[in-house]
């Protein structure tokens, strides 16, 4: 299952994120971690140093599929889906290989990394860094108990440019501020009309463990009703 956090910043996509891919392997469950945030909070939550970006080349993806770096994302996820390209975790393909390093024996993380010369050139936005997702998510293939846990960008912009095509859940981190409770509600309008499943998760009620507990029964519960 591929699951994505959003929210407004601060709202404890990260502290949640982290948190779930914790309680998975500790379940021994095999879980790529994605972080899809410049400020690589979940990277470091997991106590990585990451070396390896997504972002460094946000066109590696396109040489993979086999087209040139001016084709468009739309273009190359086409070409894939015709050539039945598909990325697995076990056995590793080698595009997920080299874009990712391993955190703990069941956990390997994906960063789209910081920012780059070529967005600081204005060249290329930041969301660049983490483009490739909208090739790679859909084609991802999991196994039945493989997980995918997505800590990405504060806002409504990870839906709107189509990150999330080929997630299942998206889970919508609310704390209790009129702020926070409209970004969510702006969120939830994305995502309907990008078709992805999503939840609320309401933080900052409980206590971080509280929090957390309730979070992951929530996922877990929507999991076993999806099976
Ligand atoms: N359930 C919680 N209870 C108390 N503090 C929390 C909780 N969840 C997150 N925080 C704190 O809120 C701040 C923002 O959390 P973070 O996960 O980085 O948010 P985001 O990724 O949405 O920007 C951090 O200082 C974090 O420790
Ligand atoms: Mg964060």
């Amino acid at each position: 299952m591929k699951v994505a956090f959003l929210g407004k910043g601060g709202s404890g996509k990260s502290t949640l994120a982290t948190a779930l891919v914790q309680h998975l392997a500790r379940a021994g469950v095999s879980v790529l971690a994605i972080d899809a945030d410049h400020n690589m909070d979940l990277s470091y939550n997991l106590g990585a140093d990451p070396s390896v970006f997504l972002g460094s080349d946000p066109s590696l993806i396109k040489k993979h599929v086999g087209l040139d770096t001016d084709a468009t994302f739309a273009e190359v996820r086409k070409t894939a889906l015709d050539k039945q390209l598909a990325f697995h975790l076990s056995p590793m393909d080698e595009f997920t290989l080299r874009m990712t390093i391993e955190v703990s024996e069941k956990v390997r993380l994906m960063t789209a990394g910081p920012h780059t010369d070529i967005v600081r050139s204005g060249e290329h936005c930041s969301h660049s860094l983490a483009a490739p997702l909208k090739v790679y998510l859909p084609l991802l293939q999991l196994g039945p108990d493989e997980w995918v846990v997505i800590d990405e960008r504060a806002g409504t912009d990870p839906v709107a440019t189509g990150i999330l095509a080929g997630v299942d859940l998206a889970v919508i981190v609310e704390e209790p501020t009129v702020y926070s409770q409209r970004v969510a509600k702006q969120i939830a309008h994305e995502l309907t009309l990008a078709k992805v499943s999503h939840i609320v998760v309401h933080n900052k009620h409980a206590g971080v463990e509280g929090d957390t507990a309730a979070m992951v029964e929530t996922v877990m519960a929507y999991k076993k009703q999806k099976k």
